[in-house]
């Protein structure tokens, strides 16, 4: 059994898996990557999993030193082991932690200051609206002035008659690129509840965008987007 998130039951095969199930992963997450300042420091990462996104993110910002959250033992190793053979230790602290917890306030990131940048890929959406909205709460206080925060995550058909569309979309770039979906399906391990997080639960950009500027964040904007998959964040 794996944790909601983690999607494949073989860690080892995550970063060649989600090229294969998600359209674009790579352009999705360099979009993150491309609102980050160069000259940003201090950058946490919500749900690193594999870390394809803090690989991306250290040699974008090269003064950068980020904090990496994840709930998941398996994800905190396989990063751990990652960093390690990348040499890139010295600049990321890979927190083993439920961002729902911290969201909160049942458990605290040691860190002193304030982040310059906050940024989760394909993990927010495991929490329920309620906690959504306090995670965003959390994030707005966790940051500078000028602090930015960007997420990349599926969200709901604007409307009933999209969802086939965009199912079909899914279809037609698998063909393209010639992957057998089922297959790559098939790899997708079982998940329960755990801690704040369960099965996708998706709501439309427009809901995401309106939690945004609740929690305080002064421009928000959507940066990115094919079908059902958005990056999408603001501006403290
Ligand atoms: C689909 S993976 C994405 C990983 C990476 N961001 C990427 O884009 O490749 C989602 C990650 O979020 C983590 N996650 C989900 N819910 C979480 C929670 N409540 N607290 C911490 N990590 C969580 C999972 O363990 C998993 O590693």
């Amino acid at each position: 059994m794996i944790y909601p998130g983690e999607v494949f039951a073989q860690t080892q095969e995550f970063d060649t898996n989600i090229r294969q199930l998600l359209p674009y992963y790579d352009e999705m997450l360099d979009a993150i990557v491309l609102c980050l300042p160069i000259k940003a420091k201090r950058i946490l990462e919500l749900g690193f999993g594999t870390g394809e996104l803090t690989r991306k993110v250290l040699h974008h910002c090269p003064d950068a030193h980020v904090t990496a959250v994840d709930y998941s033992p398996r994800m905190v190793d396989f990063l751990q082991t990652k960093l390690d053979s990348q040499g890139e230790k010295e600049r990321v602290k890979v927190v083993h932690l439920d961002f729902g917890a911290w969201a909160n306030d049942e458990a605290h990131i040691n860190f002193t200051g304030h982040f310059d940048a906050v940024i989760s890929s394909l993990a927010i959406h495991h929490l329920s609206d309620r906690m959504k909205e306090k995670l965003l709460h959390k994030i707005a206080r966790s940051l500078n002035p000028s602090g930015c925060f960007w997420n990349a995550d599926p969200v709901l058909p604007e409307f009933p008659e999209l969802a086939d569309i965009y199912k079909q979309s899914r279809q037609k770039w698998a063909q393209q690129q010639n992957i057998d979906l089922d297959a790559v399906r098939s790899k997708v391990g079982k998940s329960e509840t755990q801690g704040y997080s369960s099965q996708d639960q998706l709501i439309t950009l427009d809901n995401q965008l309106q939690m945004l500027e609740k929690a305080g964040f002064s421009k928000t904007a959507v940066i990115w987007k094919y079908y059902n998959l958005a990056v999408f964040g603001g501006l403290h």
